[in-house]
Formats: structure tokens, C-alpha cells, sequence
């Protein structure tokens, strides 16, 4: 069965190899979302960099064009007895943020897609109340796309500490999903399928994520983590910039002890497709540049191995 496949594609080949520009006009354009057709006709620039009214606001994050990939590192989750347990040689995902070209952001900005059970903050500036959600788990809409590997990549990188992961991913595309504009519901089109925001956001997310392995980044450099050897703060950010052509943020519990790294970036198209320019932080990082920076071991029973297949 395996080698009758195997021959089949190998004779698909010589015609891919050659473009047919006929077979290609008869082929239906693949939907994608936002509409990319209906993007080529709009300006483009690097989001945050170009002071031209962006019409369609499906085609570039506006205004939260300043966007980052954020990720945590942390010990344990506290909910090891249930097996959340954390990546074995990977940060997690914390999520991916639109905030203003000055830095400032908003929360909640479409209620009608509120998924979050534990909303935070529960009160907006102008006195909005958001009221926590107590439906299905977003696990679920992603399920009902036949997504089950990305509720399984998820699962494995995208870690909640002291309640479960969905409960987290919720809360990360109500609270900030809902304030990019690339993943607004008219974005979808007029055949728009509820949820396929949800689904089109966390892979959005882990796409980024994955221009970011922060583990790897710094191993290589020889920066392991460690419950007896300490780093400064230069050290890990040199690394960094060299790797990613800007400074991130990094984020100190205690302002000694690594737990956090915001990655920055401009954005050419579409947060879900288009390219990511790093830029340098806009927030100083808590960490002390003065003392020794503690970049902990995980407890060995609060992670599993999981990198079967990614990266390596
Ligand atoms: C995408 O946009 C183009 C141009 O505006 C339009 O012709 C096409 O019908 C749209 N596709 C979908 C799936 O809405
Ligand atoms: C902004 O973008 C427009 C359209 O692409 C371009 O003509 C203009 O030169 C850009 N301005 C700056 C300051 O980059
Ligand atoms: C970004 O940060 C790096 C490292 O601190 C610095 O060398 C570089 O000049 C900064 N770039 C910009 C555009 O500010
Ligand atoms: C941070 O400092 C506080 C106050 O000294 C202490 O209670 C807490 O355990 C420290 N956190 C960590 C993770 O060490
Ligand atoms: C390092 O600097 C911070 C303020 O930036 C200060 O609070 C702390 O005491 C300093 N640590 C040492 C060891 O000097
Ligand atoms: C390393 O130290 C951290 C923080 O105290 C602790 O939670 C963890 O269990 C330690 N890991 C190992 C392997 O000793």
C-alpha cells in the first residue's frame, strides 16, 4: 500500500515541476482569512511605521500594530497531579498582543466574544463590566474544525499555571484577540463560521511562537537553566539580540529570578500571515542588571518530554 502511494506521488511530480498556467486559472483561489485578494490592493508598510490611514483594517493590525509574542518561564504548573505538566526544553506561550504604536493597549474589545471564565481585569478603564464566561471550553470550538492536532500542540506548549490550559487560551484571545483587527469577525467574510476567529487566532499564535524558541536561543549560547550557576542580565540579552536582531523584554520575579521574555515586533500584512520585523523593547526590563539573574531548573516531575518531532 505504502510503495502504490509512493509511486503515485513521484508520477505527480514532472507536471508540479512545470508549471501548467491553464490547469492553474481553472484552480478555485484558496480562502484565506482575512481575505488576502482583497488585500493586494491596499498600501503596505510594517505596521507602526507609516503614517497612511490604513482603509482595510483586516489587511494590517491598527491600531494595535506594535505586537508581541510574549512566553514564560516557570517551574511548575500546580496542577501536576492532573498532568499539566510543562515542555521539556521549550518556554511556553504566554500569547500575542496588539498594543499601540506608543505601547499603551486595550482589553475585552468585543464582548460578543467573551470566552474567558476568569475575566482580568473584570472592569475595563470606562467602567465596563466583563462578565466571565461559563459555556464550553474554547477546546471545543477548535474540535469541532477537525483541529485536534492544534488542541494537542497547545496542550504540550501553551501552559496554564493554577487552573487549566483552556481556561487560559481563552483568556488570551478575548482579551487581546478581540483588539486586533485582523482577526475581527467581518475580517471572516460573509460565510464566516463562529469560532473560526478562535482557531485561525491560536494558530496565528503558535506560528509566532515558533519564530521564537527562547530555550534553544540561549542553550546554545550556553545558557542552561541552572539551580547553581546564575547569569547576568547583559549575558541573556547579547544572546538574544544576536539571534533575533532586537532587544525583548525580559521579566524578573523578584528582579532576580527569569520568568518572562516579550518579543516585539512590526508587522508586513497580516498578523496570521504576513512578516514579523523584531524591534526593540519598549518596556525596561524588571530584572536587575546590577545582581546575578537566576534562570531556575524546572522540578523534574512538573515537565515531560514532548519534542518528538518539533524543531529537531
Ligand atoms: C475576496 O476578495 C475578493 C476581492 O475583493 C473578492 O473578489 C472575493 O470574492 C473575496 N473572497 C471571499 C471568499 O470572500
Ligand atoms: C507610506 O506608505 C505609502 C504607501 O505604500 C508610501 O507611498 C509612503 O512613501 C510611505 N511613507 C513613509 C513615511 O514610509
Ligand atoms: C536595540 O537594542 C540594541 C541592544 O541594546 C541596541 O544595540 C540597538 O541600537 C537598539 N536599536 C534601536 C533601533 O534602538
Ligand atoms: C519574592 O519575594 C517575596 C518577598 O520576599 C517572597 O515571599 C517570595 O517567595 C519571593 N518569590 C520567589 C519566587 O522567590
Ligand atoms: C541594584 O539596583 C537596584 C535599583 O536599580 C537596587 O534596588 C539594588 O539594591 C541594587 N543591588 C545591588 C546589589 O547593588
Ligand atoms: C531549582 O530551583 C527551583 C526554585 O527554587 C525549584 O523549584 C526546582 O525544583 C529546582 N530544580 C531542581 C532540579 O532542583
Amino acid at each position: 500500500m505504502l510503495a502504490v502511494s509512493v509511486s503515485l506521488f513521484l508520477a505527480a511530480l514532472p507536471s508540479l515541476a512545470v508549471p501548467d498556467l491553464a490547469l492553474r486559472k481553472q484552480t478555485s483561489v484558496v480562502e484565506s482569512f482575512p481575505n488576502i485578494t482583497s488585500c493586494v490592493s491596499q498600501p503596505s508598510f510594517f505596521s507602526c511605521e507609516n503614517t497612511t490611514v490604513i482603509e482595510n483594517t483586516c489587511c494590517s493590525p491598527t491600531p494595535g500594530g506594535l505586537v508581541l509574542q510574549t512566553q514564560f518561564w516557570s517551574t511548575y504548573t500546580g496542577l501536576e497531579k492532573k498532568g499539566q505538566l510543562l515542555p521539556k526544553g521549550s518556554w511556553t506561550i504566554h500569547g500575542l498582543w496588539p498594543d499601540n504604536c506608543d505601547g499603551s493597549f486595550e482589553s475585552y474589545c468585543d464582548l460578543s466574544r467573551q470566552y474567558d471564565p476568569v475575566p482580568s481585569p473584570a472592569t475595563l478603564e470606562d467602567g465596563t463590566v466583563v462578565p466571565p464566561y461559563d459555556g464550553p471550553g474554547v477546546d471545543t470550538f477548535v474540535k469541532a474544525f477537525g483541529r485536534d492536532d492544534l488542541v494537542e500542540f497547545m496542550d504540550k506548549y501553551w501552559i496554564n499555571q493554577g487552573a487549566p490550559n483552556v481556561d487560559f487560551w481563552a483568556h488570551e484571545f478575548s482579551k487581546h484577540a478581540t483588539c486586533t483587527s485582523t482577526f475581527d469577525v467581518a475580517c471572516y467574510g460573509p460565510s464566516y463560521k463562529e469560532h473560526e476567529d478562535v482557531v485561525n487566532f491560536f494558530d496565528a499564535v503558535i506560528r509566532a511562537f515558533k519564530h521564537y524558541p527562547t530555550f534553544d536561543l540561549l542553550a546554545a549560547a550556553g545558557i542552561v537553566p541552572s539551580n547553581t550557576t546564575s547569569y547576568s542580565l547583559e549575558q541573556i540579552q547579547q544572546v538574544l539580540v544576536s539571534q533575533t536582531g532586537a532587544l525583548p523584554f525580559l521579566g524578573c520575579t523578584n528582579h532576580t529570578i527569569l520568568s518572562e521574555i516579550w518579543y516585539f515586533s512590526h508587522v508586513y500584512g497580516t498578523e496570521q500571515y504576513g512578516t514579523y520585523k523584531p524591534i526593540n523593547t519598549t518596556t525596561t526590563s524588571t530584572c536587575f542588571s546590577n545582581e546575578s539573574i537566576w534562570y531556575y531548573e524546572r522540578t523534574p516531575s512538573s515537565e515531560r518530554e514532548v519534542r518528538k518531532t518539533w524543531l529537531y
